[in-house]
């Protein structure tokens, strides 16, 4: 499969964000295609990295599998024939989305972006250095950039339409979308946060954070989105933890390290346009990428 820098499908978009087309395939369906584009510094990246979209698809749906005794999801199908079984009229287009691609139910999300951090680093380490608090609430003294979380602490977002999502309290989310579904937010997001972050610390990756997303569909509560991917989460490799410092990625550290490098000789600002990755900047991160689907699953993707 090349890689994809954009889909486009033959169906009703429903949304496209930095890395995925939504389409409408009918029947309250969607199509949820992750393409091969990559952003870093919030800055989304012109050359997309192969297979990195079948590993985002890949480690969603081997998540969402293992979910269904804490919460409802919105998975349908991840296996091509099973979607075209479902949507026959999948079938004509199926090399452009297989590998890529799950079917879910459509729902309404709800606009709260759950974070859920076992480990303190990012914005959650810069707001507790400045004001020793996270998400608004006190904690300890003399935490350590990237020191372990016990126990996980939930701090939503507000989803902005553009740019930077907002940190709010946990009390601004009660406010916002009433104390009952807010605290089912927050339990169902910290139990599956717990569970992933064990699971992955036995295949020697440390989930330091993540984000989950949910939505309603006729009254009822579904996980929905991506899961726990390294998109949506921080992946560090367990050999080189060390606290006291920021931690390499497992996925996008090549990137990193090569526009860090550019920055710093005042060839990039760190802000649109992105600059050029070199083939060997593409390729060690798409290693990277199948390194983690292998590391988490247990299993190599396949050709
Ligand atoms: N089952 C679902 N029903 C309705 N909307 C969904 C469902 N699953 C995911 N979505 C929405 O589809 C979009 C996924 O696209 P994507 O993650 O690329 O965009 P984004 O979250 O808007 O932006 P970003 O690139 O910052 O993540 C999100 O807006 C998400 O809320
Ligand atoms: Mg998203």
């Amino acid at each position: 499969m090349t890689a994809l820098r954009e889909s486009t499908l033959p169906f009703p978009l429903h949304a496209r964000g930095k890395v995925r087309e939504m389409y409408d395939v009918g029947g309250d369906r969607l199509l949820m295609v992750a393409s091969d584009r990559l952003s870093a510094f919030d800055v989304v990246m012109r050359r997309p990295i192969p297979r990195k979209g079948e590993v985002l698809t890949a480690v969603t749906r081997w998540w969402l599998q293992q979910f269904g005794d804490l919460v409802e999801t919105h998975l349908i199908a991840g296996d091509p024939d099973t979607i075209i079984d479902h949507v026959p009229a999948l079938a004509d287009t199926r090399d452009q989305w297989a590998g890529r691609a799950l079917l879910v139910r459509r729902t309404e999300p709800v606009p709260i972006e759950c974070v859920v951090r076992g480990y303190i680093a990012g914005s959650a380490w810069r707001e507790y250095a400045a004001h020793g608090t996270l998400a608004g609430e006190p904690l300890p003294g003399g935490l350590r950039e990237s020191d372990r979380l016990d126990p996980p602490i939930f701090s939503p977002a507000t989803k902005a339409e553009t740019g930077h999502d907002e940190n709010i309290t946990f009390a601004r989310v009660r406010e916002l979308i009433g104390p009952g579904l807010a605290d089912r937010l927050r339990e169902l997001s910290l139990a599956i946060y717990e569970r992933g972050r064990e699971r992955a610390r036995e295949r020697g990756i440390i989930l330091a954070d993540t984000k989950f997303e949910f939505g309603l569909r006729d009254g009822e509560l579904l996980l929905i989105d991506e899961v726990m991917t390294p998109d949506s989460s921080r992946f560090w490799p367990q050999e080189t933890y060390e606290p006291g410092r920021s931690q390499p990625s497992l996925d996008k550290q090549p990137v990193r390290d090569y526009l860090d490098e550019l920055a710093s000789r005042g060839e990039w600002n760190k802000r649109p346009p992105p600059p050029d990755l070199p083939d060997a900047v593409v390729e060690a991160t798409t290693r990277r990428y199948l390194e983690v689907h292998r590391r988490l699953t247990g299993r190599e993707l396949g050709p």
